[in-house]
């Protein structure tokens, strides 16, 4: 018997643009020009939206699907989305030679949209890694980083979309301590928080800069090591919409969570596990108790 290998034309390209959480986030200073200065640890989750591209000699155009593209309305695929803005800025940026193409860019968005989880920013920086490839734009990656940076604050890290320390207002990347395996549960109850006015909101004195270890063994290591930082955003937002409390309280209270926190200003929140066996057993039995929840389990990319 023989067995039949379909592939897709190569040509195709697909990209994952993971989740982003920040682990902690601590706001530690403000600039002149109203942006934070932040000292987060961030990980990436096997949730994610996907980026596919169909190139052709049409013009560039991007479709949305997925459970949160429909509800997003047609002008989120317009020129302002951060995929067609990186798309232009990656065609300006490439060197001669490059075979830049039109076509269609379909984004399946699987992740709430501007819900502290880097969505969008994770798009972005997946159509830099996606047409820097198709385009062979030979775009090296200190310039992608600087483009990344043009698009948002947490798109570089989004780039390279692996455990990192972010600083500055995210541009400033460094290694982050080396993980242990652990599981994670990430929930949105479907509401929506504003980052600027989370930020806005945030009152009190400046966080300091977390003291990090360079790895922890083991998944208690790393929550008793968490339990000493904080995400500086996590109140306000709150203040802004009660319903992220609500979640942060059932996040705690799942059997075996080691720890629950929100991500980013909003409104997605964590909790951390032992194994990502128990973070999806967790997800599986949450998800049939509150429906209307987004929510999802497993590894940490
Ligand atoms: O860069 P991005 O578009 O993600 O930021 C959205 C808004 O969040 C900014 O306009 C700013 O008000 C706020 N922000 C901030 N400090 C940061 C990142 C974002 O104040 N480090």
């Amino acid at each position: 018997m023989s067995a039949t290998v379909l592939t897709a034309p190569q040509s195709i390209l697909t990209e994952e643009a993971h989740a982003k959480i920040n682990l902690y986030l601590h706001v530690t200073g403000k600039r002149p020009d109203g942006y934070h200065l932040l000292d987060s640890l961030v990980v990436f989750a096997g949730a994610g939206d996907r980026l596919t591209y169909f190139p052709d000699s049409t013009p560039l155009t991007l479709e949305l699907g997925g459970r949160f593209g429909a509800t997003l309305g047609a002008d989120a695929a317009g020129p302002d989305n951060l995929v067609m803005k990186a798309a232009s800025l990656l065609r300006a940026a490439s060197k001669p030679g490059a075979r830049i193409q039109g076509g269609r860019l379909v984004l399946e968005k699987n992740l709430p949209v501007a819900s502290g989880i880097g969505g969008g920013s994770a798009d972005a920086a997946a159509a830099l890694r996606l047409l820097n490839r198709a385009w062979h734009a030979g775009v090296e990656t200190s310039t992608l980083l600087q483009l990344a940076e043009q698009l948002g604050a947490d798109v570089p890290v989004c780039l390279a979309s692996q455990t990192a320390r972010m600083e500055g207002i995210g541009e400033h990347l460094s290694a982050g301590p080396v993980l242990p395996d652990c599981g994670m549960v990430l929930v949105n109850c479907g509401v929506g928080v504003s980052t600027p006015e989370v930020f806005r909101k945030r009152e009190g004195a400046f966080h300091a800069r977390a003291d990090l270890p360079t790895r922890w063994a083991s998944a208690q290591d790393l929550v008793d090591s968490l339990a000493q930082q904080t995400n500086s955003l996590e109140a306000p937002a709150c203040q802004i919409c009660p319903p992220v409390q609500d979640v942060l309280t059932t996040l705690a209270h799942l059997p075996e969570a080691l720890l629950a926190r929100m991500s980013g200003s909003g409104a997605t929140c964590f909790a951390l596990f032992s194994t990502p066996d128990q973070a999806y057993q967790a997800a599986q039995h949450l998800a049939e108790q509150q429906p209307d929840w987004w929510v999802w389990g497993g590894a940490l990319v």
